[in-house]
């Protein structure tokens, strides 16, 4: 039981959104910061209108959100502080409602902890880069596929 429920984000929800994915990456220690936090709030101010961005919330916060875009999992961030009580997991479960068939997303190599949560939940490695990203960080395309 996560305690968390879900709803469809509005743009009005953006900073919330922010909130969220700045306290995830913050633990990120191996990216480097390239943007200010004003300029990743109007990205993601973007990302909630163009994206499919679904919440999940606990007692009226947001603790966590997914976007989809086309066939990509664009963005799966929990707060810290709600990490590992499954709210990744419902927000996946979401995913896969909207996305029955397949589902891709890119990772960095180093974020070993969401590599292991994507492979629990079905996604395999189709590809790895060396850095190919604003980050220039090695990252990794997954994909997961409904067992036909
Ligand atoms: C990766 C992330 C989204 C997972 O969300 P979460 O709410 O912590 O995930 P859950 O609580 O649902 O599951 C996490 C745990 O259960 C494991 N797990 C989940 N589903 C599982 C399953 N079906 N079978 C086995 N293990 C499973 C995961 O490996 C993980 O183990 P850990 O907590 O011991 O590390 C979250 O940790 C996060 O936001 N991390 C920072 C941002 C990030 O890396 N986002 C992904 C960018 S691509």
């Amino acid at each position: 039981m996560t305690g968390a429920t879900l709803r469809a984000a509005g743009p009005g929800d953006s900073p919330a959104v922010t909130d969220v994915y700045l306290g995830a990456r913050r633990e990120m220690r191996y990216l480097p910061v390239l943007h200010t936090d004003e300029e990743t709030a109007e990205h993601f101010a973007g990302v909630v209108d163009r994206c499919r961005v679904e919440l999940a919330e606990r007692h009226g916060r947001v603790i966590g959100f997914a976007a989809l875009h086309g066939s990509w999992l664009e963005h799966l961030n929990v707060h810290p502080d709600a990490q590992s009580e499954g709210v990744g997991s419902l927000l996946m479960t979401w995913a896969k409602e909207v996305l029955p068939k397949a589902i891709d997303l890119w990772v960095f190599q180093e974020n070993v902890r969401a590599r292991a949560f994507y492979a629990a939940h079905g996604f395999a490695i189709v590809r790895l880069t060396d850095g190919d990203n604003e980050e220039r960080q090695p990252d990794a395309h997954m994909r997961w596929e409904a067992e036909s």
